[in-house]
């Protein structure tokens, strides 16, 4: 075995896969496997899940006793959205990379206990793993409730070389809880750093609305179904950001009709923040779904009105799912007339990122304004970043 090859089999058995991306640059470029995994980490080191998943797919395909393959492959299926072949890539792999993306993995699907039961097996061998106590928190909040999920946030804030912002966390479920420790907690350990603030600030211009105690959520799956429950009002079930077909997949199995979902397939159209345009793309496949869904590929721009102009029914619910405050506006501006009293939203990205205030927050209070419609806040789930609107009488 050469020394870069009994590098990476060091590093993946410590479990830095951080350290196996970087170590990965300094394999040969031999046409082969070796090359193959150097051109997978640089992708996944830029966040590019497609490409890096089609990278290690060819080293798997030529040498499968690769070292660190199985971590780098559930790695890049799980940011590539593929969580079931993720689960698949890490079958039987015990080591804490791999049961740290089964359970991501898990929870995306929305199987909350056994992801649960996964981080736990991460925490009973190394204790001090902030990642796992602070990822546990969603899980538990939904199989043990609220006061678990604040006990696993305050563990993750003290492990060694905790982010900060799990303190943004613990201070915003404490402002929604309604308990008076949130003042201390936003005063010591959240305002004065710049860089925790985002969710606690999103929390706050929520607060308001909320009209009582929201529910709170750790999954997404949970959130699209109690979203669903709300929209009473007869009409068309939407998604707008499809992607591999998660989410539309159980809207599809909860909503009882059809369900129509938008999406490229192609990523972002424009850049968003550190992201270029073309993230999240899906190579311009369309995923499988349940088959009442309906899958609108193309841009937004294009395939909105001609579906409009065949559908004249108002919107019983629609999942703004497509991350820009672009996407989110033209979306809201379209569906104006058709989004009425009892219309049910679901944001993705409303709460949680440093841009929040300027992405779906933005395209919604913009048209709030505009339209003159009442809102409130049903439900926060702050781990997936998802609100749940309903829209009221004004
Ligand atoms: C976060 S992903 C959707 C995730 C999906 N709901 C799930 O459950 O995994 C965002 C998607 O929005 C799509 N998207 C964003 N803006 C778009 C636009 N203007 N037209 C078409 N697709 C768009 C992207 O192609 C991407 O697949």
């Amino acid at each position: 075995m050469s020394d870069i090859h009994a590098r990476l089999v060091r590093l993946a058995a410590s479990g830095r896969f951080d350290a196996v991306l970087r170590a990965a640059a300094g394999l040969p470029d031999d046409g082969g496997a070796a090359q193959a995994f150097k051109h997978g980490a640089a992708a996944l080191k830029r966040n590019d899940a497609f490409s890096a998943a089609a990278a290690f797919e060819t080293v798997r395909r030529l040498d499968p006793a690769f070292p660190a393959l199985a971590e780098a492959l559930t790695a890049a299926y799980r940011r590539d959205a593929r969580y079931v072949d993720a689960l698949a890539a890490s079958e039987g792999q015990n080591g804490r990379q791999c049961r740290f993306e089964r359970a991501l993995s898990l929870l995306a699907l929305g199987r909350g206990a056994e992801a649960l039961t996964e981080l736990d097996a991460i925490l009973a061998a190394d204790p001090d793993h902030a990642a796992s106590w602070f990822a546990s928190h969603a899980p538990a909040l939904e199989v043990h409730g609220l006061d678990e999920a604040r006990h696993r946030l305050v563990r993750a804030t003290a492990c060694v070389g905790a982010n900060g912002k799990y303190w943004g966390y613990l201070a915003s479920y404490a402002l929604l809880a309604g308990d008076p420790a949130a003042e201390t907690l936003l005063r010591d350990h959240v305002d004065p750093f710049p860089a925790r603030r985002a969710l606690a600030d999103g929390i706050r211009a929520l607060l308001p609305h909320c009209g009582g105690s929201p529910r709170l959520f750790g999954l997404s799956a949970s959130v699209l179904r109690f979203a669903l429950e709300q929209a009473v009002l007869p009409g068309l079930v939407l998604e707008f950001g499809v992607r591999r077909g998660t989410s539309v997949t159980v809207l599809a199995q909860a909503a009882g009709q059809a369900v129509h979902g938008f999406d490229s397939f192609e990523g972002l159209p424009q850049s968003w923040g550190a992201e270029p345009a073309g993230v999240l793309t899906c190579g311009a496949q369309l995923p499988p779904v349940p088959d009442n869904v309906t899958l609108h590929a193309g841009w937004f721009e294009d395939t909105l009105e001609p579906f409009l102009a065949d559908h004249a029914d108002p919107v019983r619910l629609v999942n703004v799912d497509s991350d820009i405050y672009a996407s989110a506006r033209f979306v809201l501006e379209r569906l104006k007339g058709r989004i009425l009293p009892g219309t049910v939203l679901v944001f993705d990205e409303f709460v949680g990122n440093r841009t929040w205030a300027l992405d779906e927050f933005k395209a919604f209070a913009e048209f709030v304004a505009e339209s003159g419609i009442g809102w409130r806040v049903l439900a926060l789930a702050p781990h997936t970043k998802q609100v749940v609107i309903r829209v009221e009488e004004s």
